[in-house]
């Protein structure tokens, strides 16, 4: 058969836009997909094939561009399922993407709403591995007594080890519950009050992301890559998580290369990770996110915690009372403020 007949009968039978392209893990698989697509265009064209075919050519490049079109609005994942250790999991839409990994909203087949990390590249296999052991550190330091931390992180459900039947390349996947799309990150909190956050709003993040990392750093692991974009925030529960564990770090070893624009000045010369890193960048946050709205004596409180030497920088649960002094002096006692983004944004 040569190459036209087999393109004719390719996209005739086939029913569905991943039949055609695949299922797009990452951005080398849209590529390949972009490419079968020229490659099946310039067969069947009606300009180029024999003038009898002409009328076969028209109806099968409509369903070839009809099913490109899908691939690339679906993100191409749309009813993908995937084989992990405990379940399968079926997933889809355009993915969310991470610094290193995309992100998909799907579902276990136990009904459970997951979302399914990949990393684009499968040399970042190692940060999801380093990923998943922090979170079940994390999740199991908690003990009975402190069911509250599950509100804090994301929990690991599942790992599935795929490996692309094309490519071959091997890819370690994470399974993590979806923690809902009420949450914003950080970074669109920023986005939405360029002159700086109410210092009083952004209080209850600041005193989540200082428990959180308390009890990270009790488990004995440094987030290190605590950028606006990895801290998600509800803004009507008041809610913080802090996802993008990929760069996790054991207190004591040296963190993984991360291509960060702000990092703690220890980064540049590779010495073994302390909590400090989290501490100073958790400030650079605040910092960021306040702006112009600092009060003088919160910015000293971040310098405090951004001294240069790491073991100067305080500990993140000694922090958490500080801090609520230093709100309550500032502003008198804590009470809920209603938060909301402005209807603009997001
Ligand atoms: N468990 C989750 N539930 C819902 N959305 C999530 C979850 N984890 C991550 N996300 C979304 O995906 C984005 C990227 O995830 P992240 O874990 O930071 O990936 P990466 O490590 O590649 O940066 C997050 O900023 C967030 O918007
Ligand atoms: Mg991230």
């Amino acid at each position: 058969m040569n190459e036209t007949t087999q393109a004719f009968e390719t996209i005739e039978t086939a029913t569905r836009p991943t039949d055609l392209f695949g299922t797009a893990v990452d951005a080398g698989a849209r590529t390949e997909a972009r490419r079968e697509y020229h490659r099946l265009i310039a067969l069947v064209h009606p300009d180029v094939v024999n003038r009898r075919d002409c009328g076969r050519a028209t109806v099968v490049i409509g369903k070839l561009i009809r099913l490109y079109r899908q691939w690339e609005e679906t993100g191409a994942t749309s009813g993908t399922t995937l084989v992990g250790d405990r379940h399968l999991y079926t997933f889809g839409g355009t993915g969310i993407v991470g610094s290193v990994a995309d992100v998909y909203r799907g579902s276990s087949d136990d009904g459970e709403g997951v979302v399914v990390k990949i990393p684009r590249k499968p040399s970042s296999n190692a940060l999801m591995d380093a990923e998943r052991d922090a979170l079940i550190d994390i999740q199991a330091s908690g003990g009975d007594g402190n069911d509250w931390l599950r509100h804090y992180f994301p929990r690991f459900v599942d790992r599935i080890g795929h490996q692309d039947p094309t490519t071959r390349e091997r890819r370690s996947i994470n399974v993590l519950n979806d923690i809902g799309t009420s949450f914003v990150t950080l970074a669109d909190v920023r986005a939405a009050y360029p002159d700086g956050l109410d210092p009083r709003d952004y209080a209850w993040m600041h005193r989540r992301l200082l428990r959180a990392l308390a009890a990270a750093h009790r488990a004995g692991w440094a987030h290190t890559a605590l950028t606006a974009d990895n801290v998600l925030i509800e803004p009507e529960r008041h809610g913080v998580v802090v996802a993008g564990w990929s760069y996790a770090t054991r207190i004591g070893d040296v963190p993984p290369l991360a291509a960060l624009a702000e990092r703690p000045p220890e980064a540049a010369s590779m010495q073994p990770v302390t909590a400090g890193w989290d501490v100073y960048m958790a400030h650079g946050l605040m910092l960021d996110t306040l702006r112009s709205q600092t009060p003088k004596r919160l910015r000293s409180f971040a310098d405090g915690c951004r001294q240069k030497n790491p073991q100067h920088r305080p500990d993140a649960v000694d922090l958490l009372s500080e801090f609520d002094d230093l709100l309550e002096n500032l502003y008198g006692r804590r009470r809920f403020r209603q938060f909301a983004m402005p209807a603009s944004a997001g």
